[in-house]
């Protein structure tokens, strides 16, 4: 199937909008249009429209069909309006954090997708100029913004492109306001948004499938792109210096389902391509809330990263990294192991950091409840705002990677492993135990991170799809790895076994020789996790012990390495990071070939038998 973006265009959407302006009554549109959006599973929904003069808006936590039956949406009055369903990045699902968000004259109305990095400054601005936030959300202060410029004289288009200016972060942003009750402002960087184009309507929307109901002909807005859309027509410009640009109009021949994964014949491989995007967001994480967790680390005498499944091998990588960045010791544990292996020996002085996608593994829960009654700090790395982790931590930071629908998570353990980075980093400048040189080099290689990922998803795929070809009839599959790459090795077990259900194990390579070696014998399959790291010439001898026994060798290496290359019977080629953050690079070519396996195999990838993905029973 052709897919329907190229890698540089990465949609990802946390949040779905939608928005309408015609001759017909927005609101039935409007909540058609959050129905469609609903399917990634979203924690609230609202709509704002302008009738008589009056700005109307409803919202609240819950799902659309409670919140309709709730509110009656869809019998709001008026030809324009604005509405979005909410996954929480900041602040928990409720009614006040719930979207459209309003300033204080209640005239202007806004909707956002993404995470807005400076809003905590931009806020404490506003409070200082008299304006009455709300909310705990980073949207809210966009209309504030538009209110003040406004205020000083602009009408609502320019104060719209003003306040866009004034962002950073990431957003798909749409706008109303009672002033120009027939105009709807958008923005977007870094998060989808498009023009759907009518018959005496017009529409925006974060996602093909809130219009593909209404129109095919879409105009896709670039980073950078704002638009003012009116019932009869509408102008893109960019925002940087107001000059007009133009998009051409695309006709969408997509059939819902096919839109909702974006053109990607399952979600998984959607969320496998979102990664440079998610990994961007999640170098958002909010600086102070990291900064809280390394201090509160900081404080403990022995400090545990917890987790199941996918989010346990995250937790084994953030303890190579407090280790080597931190210079902190850290125990990894399976959070169902927790009371039993280490339960009589923790205390007060103990600090905890789960990590939980979910937020809601009963595993690690039930871990949690044991350490809070024995007092120790616990502290959270989630993607679900609200969730009961983010409830019985002492501090946490979210990861921002947006819905994962896959059963197997992909973009939401880079996401980990990147955020575990940057709390291993700051707990370094804290303890000031590796140079600045060190340090300063470590955040740089951190902020490249998107762009190498986006570089192994634009090279690696058709090599690891003729690999995959190579492994499907295999009995089973060894992978190897030493140091850091022992996480990546662990991690490309699981998605490959759960997936293709071909059993695997993983060993660090220098354990091999105690035991694993045995089952080698002529053409099993074994890949070996070989960034450039300290480890090149181990992994160098791993490989000849292999290939002696006949094993058929597979390296997942660095593209120039030439030496490596020559010894491999298949070679993936990646880009050089640093060591200490290969596991986010390394993981993308496993993701795949577990994809490709599942799928030559004629196994649902998105649907793995006998899994869940969120396991909230012990
Ligand atoms: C389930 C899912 C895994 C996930 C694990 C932990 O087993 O199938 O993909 O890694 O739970 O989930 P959590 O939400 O705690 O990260």
């Amino acid at each position: 199937m052709k897919r329907l973006y190229k890698v540089a265009e990465l949609p990802f959407i946390m949040c779905g909008i939608v928005g309408y302006v015609g001759a017909g009554t927005a609101a039935p549109i409007l909540v058609r249009g959050l129905k469609r959006l609903e399917y990634r599973g979203y924690d609230s929904a609202g709509v704002a429209t302008i009738a008589e003069n009056v700005l109307l808006v409803e919202k609240d936590a819950g799902k659309v069909d409670e919140l309709n039956a709730k509110l009656s949406l869809d019998r709001m009055p008026g030809n324009i309006g604005i509405a979005h369903t909410r996954w929480a990045t900041h602040g928990a699902p409720s009614k006040v954090n719930a979207h459209p968000h309003t300033d204080c004259t209640r005239t202007v109305a806004v909707v956002h997708n993404g995470v807005l990095e400076n809003f905590l400054q931009l806020r404490k601005e506003l409070i200082d100029l008299n304006h009455n936030i709300v909310s705990k959300t980073d949207t809210e202060v966009v209309p504030h913004l538009i209110e003040d410029f406004m205020k000083r004289g602009m009408g609502f288009e320019e104060a719209f492109v003003n306040t866009v200016r004034r962002l950073e972060g990431s957003y798909a942003l749409a706008a109303i306001c009672l002033r120009e009750p027939d105009l709807i402002m958008v923005a977007r960087k870094e998060a989808p948004l498009i023009i759907g184009v009518g018959d005496g309507f017009n529409m925006i929307a974060s996602d093909m499938t809130a219009l593909i109901e209404m129109t095919n002909q879409m105009v896709f807005l670039h980073d950078g792109d704002a638009a003012a859309v009116r019932a009869n027509g509408y102008k893109v410009f960019r925002v940087a210096d107001g000059q007009i640009v133009e998009r051409p109009v695309k006709t969408v021949a997509l059939t819902v389902e096919m839109a909702e994964k974006q053109g990607h014949p399952h979600f998984m491989l959607k969320e496998i391509f979102e990664q440079p995007n998610s990994l961007r967001d999640a170098l958002r994480t909010q600086r102070e809330y990291v900064d809280l967790l390394a201090e509160l680390l900081d404080k403990g005498r022995v400090v545990f990263l917890l987790g199941a499944g996918t989010s346990y091998n995250a937790c084994l990588a953030g303890s190579y990294l407090f280790s080597a960045v931190a210079r902190i010791p850290s125990y990894p544990v399976i959070a169902s192991e927790f009371v039993a292996n280490y339960g009589g020996a923790v205390g007060a002085d103990t600090v905890i950091l789960a990590v939980s996608q979910s937020g809601e593994t009963a595993d690690v829960l039930n871990a949690l409840d044991f350490a809070r009654m024995r007092a120790c700090t616990i502290l959270g790395l989630t993607n679900t705002v609200g969730s009961t982790l983010t409830r019985v931590s002492r501090a946490y930071v979210l990861q921002n990677s947006g819905p994962e629908i896959g059963v197997a998570a992909t973009k939401t353990f880079t996401s980990q492993v990147l955020v575990l980075a940057q709390i291993a980093l700051r707990l370094s400048r804290l303890r000031g135990k590796i140079s600045q040189f060190e340090m300063d080099e470590f955040g740089h290689e951190l902020s490249k991170i998107p762009k190498l990922v986006e570089e192994v998803l634009l090279t690696a795929p058709a090599k690891v799809k003729e690999l995959a070809e190579t492994l499907v009839n295999s009995p089973f599959l060894l992978i190897l790895g030493r140091g850091m790459s022992v996480s990546t090795a662990y991690e490309g077990r699981l998605k490959v076994m759960e997936l293709s259900y071909i059993p695997c194990i993983a060993y660090p390579s220098g354990e091999s020789k105690h035991g694993p070696i045995s089952v080698i014998e002529e053409k099993i399959p074994v890949i070996f996790v070989a960034p450039p790291d300290e480890f090149r010439k181990q992994n160098i001898s791993s490989i000849m012990e292999m290939k002696a026994r006949g094993a058929k060798i597979i390296v997942f290496g660095d593209k120039e390495d030439e030496e490596l290359r020559s010894l491999a019977d298949h070679y993936i080629g990646l880009p050089k990071t640093h060591p200490l953050l290969s596991p986010i690079i390394y993981t993308v070519p496993f993701q795949l070939l577990a994809y490709y396996l599942a799928v030559l195999k004629g196994y649902d990838p998105d649907k793995p038998r006998n899994l869940a993905k969120s396991v909230t029973v012990l």
